[in-house]
């Protein structure tokens, strides 16, 4: 689906009518290709609350706050002093990346500030416009939140904007891996990825080198090898409601996975009132008992390699809930319960992560299935003024798949231009 609105408000006819009538204005995203691996602008500012700052390029393409030792209300005016005099050159697309450290229950002051910058940080999100987004990322060693850092300044992180993440996991032993294709020698299996978020998410992890198996139901298995041909993959035909779906994957990728990707999804809306039990459960079947039971299956197979990484699909519906979708809001919340709980326990010893992506309003044919009128408010209520693209999800997953992502795990990140449903 082509978002006329933002192709048009970019002409000056289209700017001039926007800016009169007070309609959004949203800036077209700078996203990653191999032309444009990096940023726009001038080299990345990087500050320290309450110490001197350098002086600024002409227009910084990012800025990094260091506010880890902020402890008290004071600490935050030096917040506030660092970012005031820059938070205007900032490039268009550009990044203001603030970083925390984690809330300390014996110290109650200094969790009150540190929560302080999540309020500031979002708020910064939404008014910061031109494309730019804000961040804060909590870490206890800047080493090891290194791959979050490198996505959340590159072009890969466009739509991902009002996120507060923790990278605050046990920092792992040195990784190798090759910057360009860190996945290389990794096996990763997409659920859904026949189209949609699930395709650009093969797409994107073979292009980071893993060699992926494209999983989706029988009725799209010609699209399904289509894209594994193409990507140097394999196709695997199998609707993941099935009670032997995990033992089928185990058997098929009996070298291991490294990377589990559940990203198939169905919606069936209806109100509550309105909905009968075959909604609600097939709904529930697909976006959460799959999900739990090919992951048990997945595991007590040991078919997980150390090291592996687990990406669930949630969805912003899941976090602050939506009219219609009482169904999936359940089963995309339940999708957040399960990372949140089996993330520290899974096969932490073993390096293991399981993490969530909660997607907002992205370009596909799920969304595009959607009424115009609520469809066009979709795409508007977030800080970007857009709808995302299913690469913007792909991107997150890559970089939560990443070998160097070890101490980010447990987090569901929303990819969502931070939409106004319950940022
Ligand atoms: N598009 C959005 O705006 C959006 C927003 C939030 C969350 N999501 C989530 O992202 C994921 C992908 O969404 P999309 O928009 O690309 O959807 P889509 O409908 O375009 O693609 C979903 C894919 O999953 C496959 N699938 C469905 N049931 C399956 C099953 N039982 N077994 C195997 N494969 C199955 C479908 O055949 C399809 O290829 C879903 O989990 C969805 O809930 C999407």
């Amino acid at each position: 689906m082509s978002d006329r609105y933002l192709s048009f408000s970019g002409t000056a006819p289209g700017r001039f009518l926007t800016r009169r009538l007070g309609l959004p204005q949203p800036a077209p995203l700078r996203r990653w290709s191999p032309e444009h691996p990096a940023l726009a602008g001038g080299e990345v500012l990087h500050l320290t609350a309450g110490k001197p700052a350098p002086s600024p390029a002409d227009s910084p393409s990012a800025v990094v706050l260091d506010a880890t030792g902020v402890r008290d209300v004071d600490g935050l005016a030096d917040v506030h002093a660092a970012l005031h005099p820059v938070v205007r050159s900032v490039a268009a697309s550009g990044r203001i990346v603030v970083l925390g450290a984690p809330l300390d229950p014996a110290d109650h002051h200094q969790a009150a500030v540190q929560q302080a910058l999540e309020g500031f940080a979002r708020s910064l999100g939404k008014e910061i416009g031109r494309g730019r987004t804000v961040n804060l990322v909590r870490l206890t060693d800047r080493a090891a939140a290194e791959s979050t850092l490198r996505f959340l300044l590159s072009p890969k992180s466009a739509y991902v904007s009002g996120q507060v993440i923790e990278a605050t996991g046990a920092p792992e032993q040195a990784v190798a891996f090759d910057p360009d294709r860190p996945l290389a020698g990794r096996t990763a299996l997409v659920t859904g990825a026949a189209r949609g978020i699930g395709a650009a998410v093969a797409e994107t992890l073979a292009r980071d080198g893993a060699r992926v198996v494209v999983l989706d139901v029988p009725q799209a298995e010609e699209d399904a090898r289509k894209l594994a041909e193409r990507l140097g993959g394999s196709a695997l035909a199998l609707d993941i409601t099935a009670a032997d779906a995990g033992g089928r994957i185990a058997a098929e990728l009996a070298d291991g996975i490294d990377v589990l990707v559940h990203n198939a999804g169905i919606t069936r809306d209806r109100r509550l009132a309105n909905m009968p039990a075959d909604r609600w459960s097939s709904v529930l079947d697909v976006n959460l008992a799959g999900v739990l039971r090919t992951t048990d299956a997945l595991l007590a197979a040991g078919a997980l390699r150390p090291g592996g990484r687990i990406v669930a699909t949630a969805s912003i519906a899941g976090l602050a809930g939506n009219a219609g979708q009482t169904n999936y809001g359940a089963s995309k919340a339940g999708v957040a319960g399960l990372v949140r709980s089996l993330a520290p326990r899974a096969l932490a010893g073993h390096g293991v992560t399981v993490n969530a992506v909660a997607p907002g309003f992205i370009e596909t044919r799920m969304t595009a299935a959607v009424p115009l009128l609520i469809r066009e408010a979709g795409r508007r209520m977030n800080s970007l003024a857009q709808g995302g693209l299913p690469v913007d999800v792909a991107e997150t997953t890559a970089w939560l798949a990443h070998p160097a992502s070890g101490a980010v795990n447990g987090q569901v990140v929303r990819v969502c231009g931070q939409s106004l449903l319950g940022a």
